[in-house]
């Protein structure tokens, strides 16, 4: 290992992709490739704090994920009802604050007052700080931090704009995941992934595993993280 290596993540991002695939494997609707990945989603969550990730900041639902087919968009919002209804009580319990990054609007009201609950319930938990990005796309963040700071007569500077985006008070993630075999952003984290590590998993989202977190984990550690600077500057 670089003694320069970086150290544990403290932020890790994913984008879970291959839902789809996993179930079309499979003959199945695709909706039941999202439920196997509200199981994986569970995994990887319990997985995180003996792996020293203290902010876990995952993608659920994309700006974009609206112009997929109507049974499948609301499918997913059902999924999120439900899956918060069974799991916040549990959640609460291990000390996971949970947060909703994105849009609320277009959201059912029975989905905006399940957030907004699930977020009540857990703001003083000190554990993992858990992210879902739900209608939420790294342009709109931009333009509605944007938005915002003009409106208010605020100066624009990377400071202002950084702390009006959506995920903050959150850190930039040090790692960003994709799983699904597929090397794209995908509209994710577009201002806060501007020095993250990143690492491509073959695996399809529902298939990826505690030992696949650690194989990033492994990767990144053995990184060089330079921000800019020379690798002299930063050893
Ligand atoms: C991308 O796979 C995945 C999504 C659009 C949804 C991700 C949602 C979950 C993992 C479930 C957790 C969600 C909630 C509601 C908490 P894809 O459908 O694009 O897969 P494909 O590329 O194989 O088609």
């Amino acid at each position: 290992m670089l003694s320069s290596s970086a150290p544990s993540p403290l932020h890790v991002a994913i984008v879970m992709d291959g839902n789809g695939r996993w179930a079309s494997k499979r003959f199945l609707p695709r909706l039941a490739g999202h439920k196997q990945g509200v199981d994986t989603l569970k995994r990887i969550v319990r997985a995180c704090p003996s792996r020293s990730i203290g902010t876990l900041t995952v993608f659920a639902f994309s700006s974009e994920n609206w112009s997929r087919p109507a049974e499948e968009v609301s499918g997913l919002m059902d999924l999120l009802a439900t899956a918060l209804a069974r799991e916040v009580s549990q959640l609460k319990k291990e000390g996971v604050r949970l947060r909703f990054v994105g849009s609320r609007s277009g959201l059912s009201d029975k989905v905006k007052a399940g957030l907004a609950a699930a977020e009540l319930d857990t703001v003083s938990n000190t554990g993992l700080e858990l992210n879902i990005c739900f209608n939420y796309g790294g342009r709109w963040d931009i333009v509605q931090a944007a938005s915002g700071l003009a409106e208010r007569g605020e100066p624009i500077t990377e400071q202002t704009l950084g702390a009006a985006l959506a995920l903050s008070p959150s850190a930039d993630p040090d790692l960003f995941i994709r799983t699904g075999g597929e090397y794209r952003i995908s509209n994710f984290l577009l201002w806060q992934s501007a020095y993250s590590e990143f690492f491509f998993s073959p695996a399809l989202w529902p298939d990826f595993t505690e030992q696949d977190l650690d194989a990033a984990i492994a990767e990144y550690s053995a990184r060089e993280r330079r921000f800019g600077k020379t690798s002299e500057q930063v050893r």
